[in-house]
């Protein structure tokens, strides 16, 4: 016993997403990250668990991460909806009853907390979850790449916080992002570190440059190194 994460990859036309399962199986709770695309298969996971839902985590508000969440809101009621302020203040994703978090709150799961850790870059609110010795991040950062910008601004603010997060996790702590596309999902930053350019890049007019270098492919490019050289 103790604590897990399950993956669940769902698709719909050219989407492949990753939603993820927290479960402390001790205390037979759960949080469930950014749910997209197949109810079906998502709910199957929920119930061979056997868990009681606390939380859906949203870690920003584009479609292929969150077109469940109200289904699951409605299935789960005492499950709490959260985001950041910024987030719905940007985006007005969010209904009454949602739950809009600041960087560094904490929420209770189990014997342990997640932690909020809000990292502008992709979104204005972009927000990382932070639980046990795994980091969950949307489209902020990939195994091999990061979330596309729209504007110089909005990449040296993601500069920022792929910095700030190295200076929080562990060489061991596990990476777990919405996307991924060559390098497979759970891997440490250990690793991370040697397969994605941008945790290599210490310097901001360099990333700024390289993210919102020309001849990138659209949005659902995600800025992942491998997919913009197919
Ligand atoms: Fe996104």
């Amino acid at each position: 016993m103790g604590v897990k994460v399950v993956p669940i990859e769902t698709r719909w036309a050219g989407f492949i997403n990753y939603c993820y399962l927290l479960v402390d199986e001790d205390a037979r709770e759960a949080a469930l990250v950014d749910p997209s695309w197949d109810y079906g298969k998502i709910m199957d996971v929920l119930d061979a668990q056997g868990v009681v839902l606390r939380y859906i985590l949203v870690t920003h508000s584009h479609l292929d991460h969150i077109n469940l969440v109200r289904r699951f809101s409605e299935r789960f009621p005492a499950a709490s909806v959260v985001l950041s302020r910024e987030e719905h203040d940007q985006s007005g994703f969010g209904e009454p009853g949602d739950r809009y978090v600041r960087d560094g709150e904490r929420l209770p799961l189990g014997r342990g907390h997640i932690g909020c850790m809000v990292t502008p870059g992709h979104t204005r609110g972009s927000t990382c979850y932070l639980w046990e010795d795994n980091l969950f991040t949307g489209d902020t950062l990939f195994p091999d790449g990061c979330g596309i910008c729209e504007s110089h601004a909005a990449a040296s603010a993601l500069f920022d916080s792929v910095r700030r997060i190295l200076s929080v996790v562990d060489p061991s702590t596990r990476l777990y992002s919405g996307h991924c596309y060559h390098v497979a999902n759970g891997l440490t930053f250990e690793r991370a570190m040697k397969t994605n350019i941008y945790l290599q890049i210490d310097s901001r007019e360099t990333f700024c440059g390289f993210r919102m270098r020309p001849g990138q492919k659209n949005l659902f490019a995600f800025g992942s190194l491998a997919c913009e050289e197919d």
